[in-house]
């Protein structure tokens, strides 16, 4: 059944990304870069990983190179920062880690973004392979290039784009995540029917059952999809000047109501409510029709997406909202539907459009 997508950075060929449902290719894939048995191997997870899945990862590294060590943080955002770096870099030295050695990620996007930035900074760069086990990160965190950590109470403050040598997935390895963590992980890839594809939101609609009973061939066919909308995207920006704002649709307003609620929503359930008001921008707007948009509200429901929040007050979410990194001039760069399937960059809406938007969603 596996599937391999090839990934280019400014136009070279880069790494591909591996869709199985076990590891047993995985070696190959890895063999493939041409690596030595005598590099050494770190492989950094957090403590969920580690007690269900890191032997069998672990002894799989061990078949083949001399010196495999493992890393591991506590689960969660609040681990992603410099001082969980600082750790790595120090076992990296311990370790007498070299230039040539490599460092594999293998969790969710924390992990990921973290390893990421820290195989960008150890001596200046060396290798680092990306193994993701969320159904966020196999879909959006693992690729692109984007990683790094938070820096006080600022996400994603301090980071590097930095390319992985090989994205490989294990999507067997959904079965031990939490519900609510693949519910948060459809957010996104919702999102990615939207602005790239119909054809695709209407075949996650009626593939539902097959996908949340995790049957392997839809959630294989799902993510291969997804990754295919998110490698043509960061491929023709790869540093986000243009076309990459699209995958902010829901994340203007999304982020600014995580903040609000202090984290207690997961990210995909704000991305999802963020995506309804920028949906109702859309219908106001005359992009799409009243019944598309009911539909749209309907379809986030059904995959268990929150489609409204209490609790919050309009004028907050528009404020935070503006104080986001992503403004160009003082203007929030908002993504709107220009159909079912096709969205586009409005720069240009006013504080009056962006609060019905977000009063579309209050409770
Ligand atoms: N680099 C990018 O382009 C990019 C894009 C989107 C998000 N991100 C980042 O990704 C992070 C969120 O990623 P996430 O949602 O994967 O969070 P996460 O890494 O915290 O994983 C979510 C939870 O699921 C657990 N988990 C993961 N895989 C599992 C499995 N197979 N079985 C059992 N438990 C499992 C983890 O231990 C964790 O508790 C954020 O820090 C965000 O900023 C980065
Ligand atoms: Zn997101």
């Amino acid at each position: 059944m596996s599937k391999i997508i090839p990934v280019s950075y400014e136009s070279k060929p880069c790494y591909k990304i591996v869709l199985e449902q076990d590891f047993e290719q995985l070696m190959e894939y890895v063999k493939e870069l041409g690596y030595r048995s005598s590099q050494k191997i770190c492989i950094v997870t957090d403590s969920n990983l580690e007690a269900l899945h890191l032997q069998e990862l672990k002894s799989i590294f061990d078949s083949y190179f001399e010196k495999v060590i493992s890393f591991s943080f506590s689960a969660g955002e609040e681990s992603k920062n410099l001082d969980t770096v600082q750790k790595l870099y120090e076992e990296l030295i311990i370790h007498h880690f070299d230039r040539q050695d490599i460092l594999v990620a293998f969790g969710g996007g924390v992990v990921g973004d973290l390893t990421g930035f820290t195989a960008a900074t150890y001596l200046r760069g060396i290798d680092f392979i990306q193994i993701p086990t969320s159904l966020l990160s196999q879909v959006d965190s693992s690729i692109g290039g984007k990683t790094g950590v938070d820096f006080s109470q600022y996400k994603n403050m301090v980071g590097a784009f930095y390319q992985p040598r090989l994205v490989y997935m294990n999507l067997s390895l959904l079965q031990t995540l939490p519900k609510e963590q693949f519910i948060s992980g459809m957010g996104e890839i919702l999102k990615h029917g939207l602005i790239k594809s119909k054809a695709y939101f209407e075949w996650m609609k009626s593939n539902y059952e097959a996908i949340m009973s995790l049957e392997p061939e839809a959630v294989e066919e799902m993510v291969y999809q997804s990754c295919l909308i998110k490698r043509n995207v960061v491929e023709n920006d790869p540093k986000e000047k243009g076309e990459r704002a699209l995958l902010n649709f829901g994340h203007t307003l999304g982020h600014a109501i995580e903040k609000l609620s202090d984290f207690s929503l997961f990210h995909g359930q704000c991305v999802g409510i963020g995506m309804a008001a920028a949906a109702y921008l859309s219908k106001e707007l005359g992009h799409i029709s009243e019944n598309e948009y009911m539909e749209i509200l309907d379809v986030f429901k059904h995959f268990g997406l929150p489609v409204s929040v209490s609790g919050l007050l309009a004028q907050d979410i528009l404020e935070v909202s503006k104080s986001d990194k992503k403004m160009v001039a003082g203007k929030i760069k908002f993504i709107l539907l220009e159909a079912v399937g096709c969205a586009y960059i409005n720069p240009n809406l006013t504080d009056g459009q962006l609060m019905s938007a977000i009063e579309s969603v209050l409770k």
